[in-house]
């Protein structure tokens, strides 16, 4: 989320605070509800003490990021009671997919809370402020705006055309799911599978551009599904929308995320070979290496079909270096189940990935089946990590001594250290002057960790998007 404070703001200006919890879907919606409330006077700000508005953009793909939800409500009521002895006004929304499963309940378990609605009607979000002020000043207490609609085509012809300017940009351009894995809300809180026009993703992408961004990140709940249609007539797919983007003046990097193994076709697999932006990192989540729990799951794939996929991956872009998301303790998983994720694992070698112990979630069909003993969950996540974690720092130090181009993104922790991306989405920290941010520039790695790269910078330039052929071969030279 990009935010700015300002100590010399007007009488009229308001404070806005945005907390985003989970995916990158969610800190790109609540960026475009900065710059949908900036025409309202609303500011962003870092912190919540001084705000008008508090809006806090959930995740409800897990227990825990529901229960955290809950938890900071009760934070921001104090803050809610705190304002309104100060004679301040402070509104308080819960957006995203809680906001979504669970508006009803908020608003029982938290009736102080002033508005809640869902990912597809957070356009409305100016009226529904309005409502909102109005009940407050006309003290109608208890009455609550819910607005939790799928309204996803209107959606994005209502979000305004400005876009917050990153170095590396999110840019939605598909959202919903029509996967119904057996474990997953995300059918059920983000709706039916939808993609955006890619005149409008177009549009949207040479903004970014021309503010700022050298990298753009496509997202969808299941991007590779991605399907849209050029002038109303030509089909075009994820693969074939990656190449209209790579013809963009200034796109130096291209990334897609979250792919779904059964949609990844030839087209897509091609532009890995073909288009030199496109990184060398792919997100594959497979969630089990067994394939009784592919089926259990409804993956609608096998660990065959997924290792192909890999393969013809791998064909296409011989560097190209992978991560995934598992899930331990799905219903039905046994020690033989669990073995062979590990054998999976070991097969496929992967630079990083993500792991969670299985989550039932009301209203989800693997919800109702006999759960597996919460220390069994334990036991084989930390297993599971151990060997993800040798993975990854064996990934980092093959790194080492080789020289990477870094997007930078930002001020280290460290007085006088940046910290940026390198192709293969490492963290590589290194020292520089602050005016390098937002460029991309060749660090010389000299040390790898579990979850970064420490480098040197070797040459000061902004490469052009052209340069981006060396760029490749260098990176393809260091990790064969
Ligand atoms: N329990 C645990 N992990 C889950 N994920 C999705 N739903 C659940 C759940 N109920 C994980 C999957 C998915 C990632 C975004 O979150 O691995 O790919
Ligand atoms: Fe959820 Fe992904 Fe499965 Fe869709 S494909 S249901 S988003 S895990």
């Amino acid at each position: 989320m990009s935010t700015s404070s300002n100590p010399h703001s007007t009488d009229s200006e308001k404070y806005l605070f945005i907390k985003t919890y989970g995916c990158q879907m969610n800190v790109y919606d609540s960026d475009r509800m900065i710059e949908l409330l900036a025409p309202l006077s609303f500011k962003s700000v870092y912190t919540p003490d001084q705000a008008n508005l508090i809006i806090i953009n959930t995740c409800h793909i897990r227990e825990k990021a529901t229960e955290k939800v809950f938890s900071e409500l009760g934070r921001l009521h104090r803050l809610k009671l705190k304002a309104k002895n100060e004679g301040r006004q402070l509104l308080l929304a819960v957006a995203g997919c809680v906001a979504q499963a669970e508006g009803n309940e908020i608003i029982s378990r938290a009736p102080f809370v002033d508005m809640v609605f869902g990912p597809q009607t957070y356009h409305r979000l100016p009226q529904m402020i309005k409502q909102a002020e109005e009940l407050n000043n006309t003290n109608q207490a208890g009455a609550r705006i819910i607005d939790i609609d799928f309204d996803t085509e209107k959606k994005f012809d209502e979000l305004p055309v400005e876009v917050t300017s990153r170095s590396s940009s999110f840019l939605t351009i598909q959202e919903g799911c029509d996967k119904f894995c057996s474990f997953c809300v995300v059918p059920y809180t983000r709706g039916a599978e939808t993609s955006r026009s890619p005149e409008q993703v177009m549009r949207e992408a040479k903004q970014m551009i021309q503010r700022g961004a050298k990298e753009i990140i496509l997202l969808g709940q299941n991007v590779n599904a991605y399907h849209g249609t050029l002038n109303n007539r030509i089909e075009c797919s994820l693969g074939r929308l990656i190449r209209e983007l790579a013809n963009l003046n200034g796109l130096d990097r291209i990334r897609y995320t979250t792919s779904h193994p059964n949609d990844m076709g030839d087209d897509l697999i091609d532009a890995h070979g073909d288009v030199p932006q496109l990184m060398p990192y792919l997100h594959l989540p497979v969630q089990t290496g067994s394939d009784r729990i592919l089926r259990a799951m409804n993956r609608k794939h096998d660990v065959s079909s997924y290792l192909r996929v890999i393969d013809r991956l791998r064909n296409a872009r011989n560097d190209i270096a992978f991560s995934s998301d598992f899930i331990v303790g799905h219903p039905g998983e046994t020690d033989q189940d669990f073995a062979q994720t590990l054998k999976l694992i070991s097969e496929v070698e992967y630079s990083q990935a993500y792991s969670f112990k299985y989550s039932a979630r009301p209203g989800t069909p693997a919800s109702t089946k006999k759960q597996i003993p919460e220390k069994t969950k334990s036991d084989r996540l930390q297993t599971l990590q151990q060997l993800l974690a040798a993975q990854q720092l064996a990934f980092n130090l093959r790194t080492v001594n080789s020289t990477q181009p870094v997007l930078v993104e930002k001020k280290g922790r460290k007085k006088g250290q940046l910290v940026g991306r390198s192709p293969f989405m490492q963290a590589v920290y290194f020292d520089g002057p602050e005016n390098l941010i937002g460029q991309i520039q060749c660090i010389h790695i000299k040390e790898g960790f579990a979850n970064s790269l420490a480098g040197k910078l070797v040459c000061r330039e902004d490469k052009s998007p052209t340069s981006n052929k060396n760029e490749t071969e260098t990176l393809k030279g260091a990790h064969v």
